[in-house]
């Protein structure tokens, strides 16, 4: 090869390469972009209006949602139907003891602040969830092997904690979350099995003495209908009303299809003539995902009907949604094959669900 040939050959090398090292740049770059645009999310076109949030503050009614923390940080367009659509906000899992607390003595506030600072800013209130429940525990404690004793200041100490650390800026607490079991028993969970039924009360002494002015709620999962999970939730009441200690009830009202139990609107009204609010405090329903478009329509009406029911009960006063989004919803992780669970869609679309629940508010 002669000399000039020899140099040709070079040049088209370094050139070729240098329009690789350019072409994967821009090809990272334009990656990088689609990745930080897809972790932002859809962007919130207007809904037809009012709004939830009007519509349901002329009723009186205070309408939540559950707040998720990721897109809390990442999409404005979660944070913007969010802060336009709801006037409350429960934290789906940034107050859990494991989110808090997990190693031993090390506390992660972050998630639990940045929810109550974003509250704080957007004139919203706060739904504190939840203090003492058998889920989402840290290992430490799960596998501790403490006494009757020290659990019992570890349930206690957490409550103080908690409720001390939001003071003044979380009004309402569930302070014991799904302590009764399908068949009316105690849960034998960490709590139930080593401390008893009276784990309950202890509870919510240590919350009323953490935070006198503070609304405290019992929460429970599937004791909407009468029932023996709900006649035992009422006795349990009862007798924390009796002592003072309780000034709401939480039903989550967790539904699908199925639609909502006959014997709801009786079972509110038995637990508000014991002097107590109602709040239904987790609501979605729960579609199959094989199902066609109808199936929405359907899933429209049980969310009208849940609506109604809340509002045929002077007490219940508080409707949270457990997330607004089918983009940020449980359901499809909990219960695989179902999903589509709330009122707007992952495009933040309003759902014949949204609409449904706007007439529901105007009571039409
Ligand atoms: C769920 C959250 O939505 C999920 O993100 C998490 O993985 C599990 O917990 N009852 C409750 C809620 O009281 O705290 C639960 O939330 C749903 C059932």
């Amino acid at each position: 090869m002669s000399p000039s040939v020899g140099r040709r050959v070079r040049r088209r090398r370094r050139v070729g390469l240098a329009f690789a090292v350019v072409v994967l740049t821009v090809a990272i770059l334009v990656s990088f972009q689609a990745q930080r645009e897809s972790r932002r999310g859809p962007v919130a076109k207007p809904l037809p209006g009012p709004s939830l949030r009007k519509l349901a503050k002329a009723d009186d009614l205070l309408l939540g949602t559950a707040l998720r923390d990721q897109p809390l940080r990442d999409e404005p367009g979660y944070r913007k139907d969010l802060v336009g659509e709801f006037a409350a906000i429960s934290p789906e899992n940034a107050m859990k003891w494991d989110a808090l607390e997990p190693e031993r003595g090390k506390f992660t506030w972050g998630g639990a602040d940045r929810a109550v600072d974003f509250a704080a800013k957007h004139g919203l209130k706060v739904r504190g969830h939840t203090l003492v429940w058998h889920a989402q525990l840290p290992g430490w404690l799960t596998g501790g092997d403490f006494d009757r004793g020290g659990l019992l200041r570890l349930m206690t100490g957490h409550v103080k904690r908690v409720m001390g650390r939001y003071k003044g800026r979380v009004k309402a607490w569930d302070v014991v979350n799904e302590a009764v079991a399908e068949d009316g028993s105690l849960r034998q969970s960490l709590w139930g099995k080593e401390l008893g039924p009276g784990f309950i009360a202890a509870a919510f002494e240590a919350a009323r003495k953490a935070d006198p002015k503070a609304r405290l709620a019992i929460n429970e999962i599937g004791a909407e209908s009468t029932g023996p999970k709900s006649d035992t939730l009422l006795r349990i009441v009862r007798e924390l009303k009796r002592q003072g200690l309780v000034d709401e009830v939480g039903f989550q009202a967790h539904f699908n299809l199925d639609g909502v139990p006959e014997t709801m609107e009786a079972n509110l009204k038995r637990f508000a003539a014991l002097g107590v609010d109602i709040a239904i405090t987790e609501a979605d329903v729960g579609v199959p995902d094989d199902a066609g478009p109808e199936a929405l329509d359907a899933q429209a009406k049980v969310y009208a009907e849940l609506v109604k029911t809340c509002r045929a009960v002077p007490r219940c006063r508080a409707l949270t949604v457990w997330g607004y989004t089918d983009r940020h919803s449980w359901i499809p992780d909990n219960q695989p094959g179902t999903g589509r669970a709330t009122l707007l869609d992952d495009e933040l679309a309003p759902k014949p669900a949204y609409r449904a629940f706007q007439d529901a508010l105007r009571g039409s």
